[in-house]
């Protein structure tokens, strides 16, 4: 901890008491226009009422389109969607399904393009007995090899080229930029420290450098060199057998590997039957980066960013151009983490940058009750990682990430979803989305029986000053707001207190800032309340911090994902994602986008712009 009278972190905290002052427990929600009027907040769209039916709703003055379904064809001559007729030969010609991360890349590349681009698109997972036909049972062994292939290529991740001509979006379908990534057809190459590792080794690839494709793709995020990094969250789905008795048993327990099966790839596949192959799962958990303007590129699994289940992926910089990268890992009482490459991005060439994150400082979060968060460095032979823990190389601590962390004392939290910095304020920004099983609450994480979640914004020194330094040991953190019903008199919540009756929600997820830094919130879990999850935004500094307002509202059974604007902010892509969750192809609870009795609901890109073609907000 730095000396009071040198802290660069004294200000930040009068700020943040002085925002705890403003914010508090808002007992009665009303807003007459008078009030409204006299918003504190930049933000001046009119507010989305609150509602939850089967159809998506928008806040007034504002158009939606939707853009890309699950089942859409990407290619000339791929087959239109078929429900009754799919296949995975179709289906890996289609936009694959349940769809999340959204990265808007323009074209051409290097341009500030807000009309043309390449549309990346992560597809995390499939929920079978809603869309394929005689799928009866959610986690049914039993289905066949085809059923299988159809559901692995429904996987990944798509390129496609988009396209505004005349106020409205067009995916062309003739681009030699478009391309589907899938766990069983994409070859992804291992790079990094743990690359070659004799724990990576598989029969199928004795080298432990090339895998066979990525799953459980959540959300991502673009570098600044224009690739992008999709994540490899919940993999635990998706192997079966026993690993017991196999050296990777441990390992496997901590990842869920064994608790949490949803498919059957294993029964067709032995690479995913974690008795015979128990190497395969270290193979995933890991961060992909992909060039979507080289469409022959091979994708590469950078070990250095470590392996935990990813949410995400956020990029800043340090004041001498090295880049830091934020990920969390989605489970309860996991952790935060930062790598910081070992040398400076190259602005002016983009092939000086293309292993860039192969080499670097690996380091998990310790949130101090003091308002301190301190980085700790997960290096092999540094404090508790050494061969008396079985850590024998660098390449075992990114493997058992988990591990390393809570023997260096990382601090367990509530799910951290996506860990964003802010490229306007200079502060990261980390979704903690829920976790009910908390009971001992600690500074950072200050409510038992957390259902609702919250936002954290975490403070590098010299944020103020417009010189956020986010390669230095500590920082500070404050909070950003705490979920939930601020009208409930227990519930904890924390807003600002002009806080509408639709402005609240629970369960934030994924993030993104507008051209003015602007905070966009998309949320996951509100169907367990029987409300819609959706899309909030608010101003993160000024007098309007955390006064959220309600943007968007999902169909039923959906979460909202990969909010993404053009670099103008005139366009928004969100996906409505699983639609229809909790029901079954006889008699799905929503029907939409499509309305059409026998075609299943389906994950799709919507586009959101205002009427008069302005940029939103
Ligand atoms: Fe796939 Fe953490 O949400
Ligand atoms: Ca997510
Ligand atoms: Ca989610």
């Amino acid at each position: 901890m730095s000396n009071h009278a040198h802290d660069p972190l004294a200000t930040t905290r009068r700020e943040a008491l002085q925002a705890v002052a403003a914010v508090g427990v808002v007992s009665a929600v009303t807003a007459s226009p008078a009030q409204a009027a006299a918003s504190p907040s930049t933000l001046t769209f009119t507010e989305l009422q609150r509602v939850y039916d089967d159809y998506h709703h928008v806040a007034p003055g504002h158009t939606t389109q939707v853009l890309l379904r699950m089942g859409d064809p990407l290619f000339v001559g791929a087959p239109q969607f078929d429900p009754m007729a799919q296949t995975a030969a179709a289906q890996k010609r289609q936009f694959g399904s349940e769809s999340d991360y959204i990265g808007f890349m323009p074209l051409p590349l290097g341009s500030n393009s807000s009309t043309s681009g390449l549309l990346c698109v992560n597809h995390e997972m499939v929920h079978s007995t809603l869309m394929f036909p005689g799928v009866m049972e959610q986690y049914d062994d039993q289905r066949s090899k085809d059923m299988c292939d159809l559901e692995m290529v429904a996987h990944g991740h798509s390129i496609v080229e988009v396209a505004r001509i005349d106020g409205k979006w067009t995916i062309k379908p003739d681009s030699k930029y478009n391309r589907r990534i899938t766990p069983l057809e994409t070859r992804i190459e291992l790079t990094g420290p743990a690359a070659g590792h004799k724990r990576l080794k598989t029969r199928d690839d004795p080298t432990g450098r090339n895998v066979l494709g990525t799953f459980a793709n959540c959300a991502g995020g673009e570098t600044p060199w224009g690739t992008v990094m999709i994540a490899e969250e919940n993999i635990q789905h998706y192997f079966g057998g026993d690993p017991s008795g196999t050296s990777e048993a441990a390992n496997h327990e901590d990842m869920k590997l064994t608790t949490e099966v949803y498919f059957s790839w294993h029964k067709h596949y032995p690479r995913f039957d974690l008795a015979a192959e128990p190497h395969e799962p270290n193979r995933f958990g890991w961060m992909v980066e992909i060039d979507p303007y080289d469409p022959m590129s091979t994708p590469k699994k950078r070990t250095a960013l470590g392996r935990f289940k990813h949410e995400g992926v956020g990029f800043a910089f340090t004041p001498d151009g090295r880049v830091a990268v934020y990920s969390g890992d989605d489970e309860a009482f996991q952790h935060i983490y930062r790598f910081v490459s070992a040398r400076a991005w190259d602005k002016t060439n983009r092939e000086k940058n293309r292993d860039i994150m192969d080499t670097g400082t690996l380091s998990v979060a310790r949130f101090n009750d003091n308002e301190t968060l301190t980085w700790l460095p997960l290096v092999w032979g540094q404090g508790p990682l050494t061969p008396a823990n079985g850590f024998n190389d660098q390449g075992d601590v990114l493997i058992e990430c988990r591990r390393a962390a809570r023997l260096m004392g990382a601090t367990p939290m509530d799910r951290p979803e996506e860990v964003v910095p802010n490229p306007v304020t200079g502060t990261v920004f980390a979704a903690l989305t829920k976790n009910s099983k908390r009971a001992k609450t600690d500074g950072v994480n200050p409510r038992a029986n957390n259902k609702h979640g919250g936002v954290l914004e975490m403070l590098p020194p010299g944020f103020e000053k417009q010189a956020a330094d986010h390669g230095a040991t500590t920082y500070g953190w404050r909070p950003f707001l705490l979920a939930g019903d601020p009208t409930q008199a227990d519930s904890g919540a924390q807003y600002h207190a002009d806080i509408s009756a639709n402005g609240w929600f629970s369960n934030p997820d994924n993030m993104t800032f507008d051209p003015k830094g602007r905070i966009w919130l998309s949320t996951d879990g509100s169907t367990d309340f029987d409300r819609a999850d959706g899309l909030w935004a608010a101003d993160v500094t000024g007098p309007g911090r955390a006064l959220t307002k309600h943007f968007f509202a999902c169909p039923t059974g959906a979460e909202m994902t990969g909010p993404c604007f053009t670099p103008d902010g005139t366009s928004l892509f969100v996906n409505v994602q699983h639609p229809g969750e909790g029901s079954g192809f006889k008699f799905p609870t929503t029907r939409w986008p499509d309305f059409q009795e026998g075609v299943p609901p389906r994950s799709s890109v919507v586009v959101v712009q205002r009427s008069d073609g302005k940029p939103i907000g």
